[in-house]
């Protein structure tokens, strides 16, 4: 008798767990919904719906290679990118799909809970992205396609329950890198540059205001110069090794100016509140600490996909592929691994002051 009992217990303790477990796998959205913005670090395939050149693509096997479905997506990495860690980590199963891979019924029930608008090769100025990859989504249109969804969501939901729902929700916006990126070949003044660069920023995230957003979480532009094909470039033009500093300092110049802006703007808009992460310091905080308890990168310079100097040949379907992708810090010759994109979601939700100012997004969900 008192052995069945102890069963039971034991069986019951069991269940428990499995529950707890259980639990512990699916916890609660702490938002009702998330939309997203900017380039290629957080682009979830728009791009394979325009008539992009190749290079504006990621629809190949090796993009996707760690992919749950082992299938490419239009992300550019080898598994999930910042915007899927991101929304995992807000408890959702991945970033919400590509605007441009639904259709007008589907869109209906998702815009509910979230959308991605970014488009790689896109930037804050229109003609970002045109020359080089051809046809992109600048930022212009994806805040213009937020509208249109939020006209349709007022119409099914009235304006009240929508701005309700889009108050609470997060704004997630990675963008200006290609802006950065494309300036850097014709440098004429760079604090024009950078300036103009910020106002454009400011005016999209006005514009989102107005639609009904309140809460944004920004990634600042990181040190460019570093990437393969930034380190190939260096070689060619001036035969020394290391990261092409001009991009880095660029970068390095447009982070006080972006969290001025931000400050500025949430003591104009009332109710507006951010978090501004510092993708410049969380980068070269893994330089500076390639081993930790939580990460182990042996390659910081050389694209696992690619071949030549710095792997920076480009990834396509015939080069080769390293095994060890995890320990890579570079995907392909401009993008990080999924494994970066972990830990830059990761910094970004529950970072300290270090690499999140005011605040990070966990804090910013319960604002
Ligand atoms: C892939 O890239 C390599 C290295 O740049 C090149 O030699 C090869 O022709 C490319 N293959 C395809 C299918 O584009
Ligand atoms: C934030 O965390 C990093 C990494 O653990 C640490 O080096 C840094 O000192 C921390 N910064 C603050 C302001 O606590």
């Amino acid at each position: 008798m008192a052995n069945k009992t102890a069963t039971y217990v034991v069986v019951a303790l069991c269940l428990l767990v499995l529950v707890a477990k259980h639990a512990e796998a699916r916890q609660p959205r702490l938002v009702p919904a998330i939309f997203v913005f900017g380039d290629s670090t957080v682009d979830v395939g728009n791009n394979n719906f325009l008539g992009t050149r190749k290079a504006g693509r990621a629809n190949f096997p090796q993009y996707g290679v760690d992919f749950p479905t082992s299938k490419p997506t239009g992300r550019f990495s080898n598994g999930f990118n910042t915007a899927d860690r991101l929304a995992q980590f807000l408890g959702f199963r991945l970033s919400p799909p590509a605007y441009l891979s639904l259709t007008r019924r589907t869109i209906r029930s998702q815009m509910f809970k979230g959308l991605n608008f970014a488009s790689a090769g896109s930037g804050l100025g229109d003609s970002t992205g045109r020359l080089v990859v051809g046809e992109v989504i600048p930022m212009t249109q994806q805040v213009e396609s937020f509208a249109t969804v939020v006209k349709h969501m007022h119409q099914i939901s009235g304006s009240k329950r929508t701005a309700s729902l889009l108050s609470k929700s997060i704004f997630f916006i990675s963008t200006g890198s290609n802006d950065m990126f494309e300036y850097s070949f014709s440098r004429s003044n760079d604090r024009k540059f950078l300036l103009g660069l910020v106002a454009a920023y400011k005016h999209y995230l006005k514009a989102l205001y107005h639609l009904g957003a309140r809460k944004f979480s920004i990634v600042s532009i990181p040190p460019l110069g570093c990437t393969p094909s930034q380190r190939l470039r260096r070689l060619t033009q001036m035969g020394t090794q290391g990261c092409f500093d001009p991009l880095n300092d660029l970068s390095l110049g447009s982070y006080p100016l972006l969290a001025a802006m931000l400050e500025e703007l949430a003591n104009e808009l009332p109710g507006m509140a951010y978090s501004l992460g510092d993708a410049y310091t969380m980068v070269s905080f893994v330089y500076a600490n390639p081993q930790t308890n939580d990460w182990s990168f042996t390659e910081l310079e050389v694209a696992c996909c690619g071949e030549g100097p710095f792997g920076a040949s480009g990834c396509n379907q015939t080069v080769p592929l390293c095994g060890n992708r995890d320990n890579f810090l570079f995907w392909d010759a401009n993008h990080p691994t999924q494994a970066v994109s972990t830990i830059a979601a990761q910094t970004l939700f529950v970072g300290n002051h270090t690499f999140v100012n005011p605040i990070n997004v966990l804090q910013l969900t319960k604002m």
